[in-house]
């Protein structure tokens, strides 16, 4: 068959140019921290899965972290969905010691969150630091997190053994590493994902009462409230404890115009998830 035989339509069935949408550019935004220092974040134009935003509980996790720098310091680190990975350069910047950056294996994705790594570091001194420390790489909640757990100690071989250099992620002799600190910023927004996001903590936050899994996030769907708040019940239904320790109004919402209560769109809430003492 002739690639261009057009079936005698005389090109009727032919697209017009303007047929498809076109893919909106990457696009480019700048998150200033208290400190004064700017970190320039690339976006990807487009995303089905919402990686598109810096969205703000990347940022207000951001500032938690400035805030209180000790709460990184010196922490193993692993972001899920990242999007431009704000929190995860942040906490580079304020001396983490190993940082793993993860979102959705986009290809795009990846390489964009690889792009804020490099331009972040070129802005840090020592120069090369913040790209030695911090990891981009594709992973989808739920599976298997042993590629993750690796990140902590690239040298060995097989990974049974610790290796990190924070405490608490140091290990027994038979189970890998795991990490301090997790990021979820803005993740609960798909209510079936909650079981798949758990199964994650579950299998990467190191088993100690002083490491934790910050969930930052808004209703940015009011309406929806509940369902976003039920990622907690399932949190504690898998024996995590969870406190509340963040509610910032922020001055306006993130998407001007958009329909449900404004003070819920314009609220960030912060909780902690930790595991039991009698888990530790
Ligand atoms: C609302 S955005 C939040 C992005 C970023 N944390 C922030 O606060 O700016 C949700 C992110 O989760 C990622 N994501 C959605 N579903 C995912 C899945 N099943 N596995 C991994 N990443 C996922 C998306 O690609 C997107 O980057």
């Amino acid at each position: 068959m002739d690639d261009n035989d057009d079936y005698g339509m005389g090109g009727l069935m032919d697209e017009p140019e303007d047929y498809y949408p076109p893919t909106p550019p990457p696009t480019m935004q700048t998150y200033t921290m208290r400190s004064g220092k700017p970190v320039k974040l690339h976006l990807v134009g487009a995303s089905p899965t919402e990686a598109h935003v810096l969205w703000n509980g990347a940022k207000v996790i951001s500032d938690y972290f400035e805030a209180d720098p000790s709460r990184v310091e010196g922490k193993t680190v692993l972001e899920l969905g990242a999007a431009s990975g704000l929190p995860s350069l942040v906490a580079a910047i304020l001396g983490a010691a190993k940082v793993v950056v993860t979102d959705y294996p986009d290809p795009e994705l990846v390489s964009n969150m690889q792009k804020n790594i490099d331009e972040c570091d070129e802005t840090v001194e020592p120069r090369g630091r913040i790209a030695g420390v911090v990891d981009a790489m594709g992973f989808v909640w739920g599976r298997d997190a042993e590629p993750l757990l690796a990140r902590l100690h690239p040298n060995e071989a097989n990974n049974n053994n610790g290796g990190s250099s924070s405490s608490s992620s140091s290990s027994n002799g038979s189970c890998p590493a795991r990490f301090d600190v997790l990021i979820l910023a803005d993740l609960l927004f798909r209510h079936k994902e909650h079981p798949d996001l758990i199964k994650t903590i579950r299998e990467t936050l190191a088993v100690s009462r002083t490491s934790v899994a910050y969930v930052f996030f808004t209703s940015y769907r009011p309406w929806k409230r509940d369902l976003d708040m039920g990622f907690f019940d399932v949190a504690r239904e898998a024996g995590f404890e969870v406190e509340q320790v963040e509610e910032r109004r922020l001055d306006k919402p993130l998407f001007e115009n958009d329909p449900g209560d404004l003070d819920v769109q314009k609220t960030v809430k912060g909780f902690e998830v930790r595991w039991p003492a009698s888990a530790c």
